[in-house]
């Protein structure tokens, strides 16, 4: 059996908000998770109950308050700012409900911006790799088309395939099929189910669509500050 490794360990997290002032509000009040390679996770849970500021903190994008998070045994509260831009760069990728691409710029331009930034211009390998996984999300015919030329749809899976290039351990997504219609919303989050399975890459998804929390490995659920394991009757 192949082993499994840790991508994601939480213990004891705890997220407060202005903390010190007397307009703190304690959002997390302990959250223990623990997520492996290659696992496909939903998150639920009311509007306000902290699904987003838990993804901020695993994406270190935010610290905790309290407790531990970690991203392939990296510690986040360890991190100073640079610390947290090279995790980010190196082991995380993010999709977003809006995709945030950049109209002007084609498919594969936006797809390899990421790239872009963090080495100043693309090797070849990261192209190649790029239209390999433009490919697999059926884009192929879509390379060069400007980002507002595309379907939301097509945007969406530009998005995804943005999230992947740099080879991520995990990928957070924060509502990725909220702004679709229902049958895209479908095909996009049956799309990254399959990559998750095939490229080994953990995806934590925020959602509110609960047929679409059903097709998971597993379900989470924030209620309360705290996260439970939904168990599948
Ligand atoms: N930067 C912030 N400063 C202060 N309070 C915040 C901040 N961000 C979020 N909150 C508060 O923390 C709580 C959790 O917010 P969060 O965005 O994590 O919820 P959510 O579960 O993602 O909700 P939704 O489903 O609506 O996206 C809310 O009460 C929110 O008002
Ligand atoms: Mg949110």
């Amino acid at each position: 059996m192949v082993s499994r490794s840790v991508i994601v360990e939480t213990v004891g997290l705890k997220k407060t908000y202005n903390s010190g002032t007397d307009k703190a509000v304690e959002v997390l009040h302990g959250v223990d998770m623990i997520a492996y390679s290659g696992e496909f996770i939903a998150i639920i849970g009311q509007s306000g109950s902290g699904k987003s500021t838990l993804l901020n903190i695993l994406g270190a994008l935010d610290k905790p308050t309290e407790g531990s998070a970690s991203i392939d045994g990296v510690e986040i509260g360890s991190l100073d700012a640079l610390g947290l831009a090279k995790l980010r760069g190196q082991k995380i990728g993010f999709v977003f409900q809006f995709h945030h691409l950049l109209e002007e710029f084609t498919c594969l331009e936006n797809v390899l911006m990421p790239v872009s930034i963090q080495k100043g211009a693309p090797e070849k390998d990261d192209t190649s790799y790029a239209k390999l996984l433009l490919t697999r999300v059926g884009l192929e015919t879509q390379l060069n088309k400007r980002a507002n030329q595309m379907s939301g749809g097509q945007q969406q899976r530009t998005a995804i395939v943005r999230a992947l290039c740099n080879k991520p351990k995990l990928v957070l997504a924060d509502e990725p099929t909220g702004n679709l219609d229902s049958r895209s919303g479908a095909e996009v989050f049956a799309l990254m189910r399959e990559i998750a399975r095939e490229l080994g890459v953990t995806f934590l998804m925020v959602t509110h669509d609960d047929r679409l929390a059903a097709a998971a490995d597993r379900i989470l659920r924030i209620e309360d500050g705290y996260l439970t394991e939904v168990t599948n009757e």
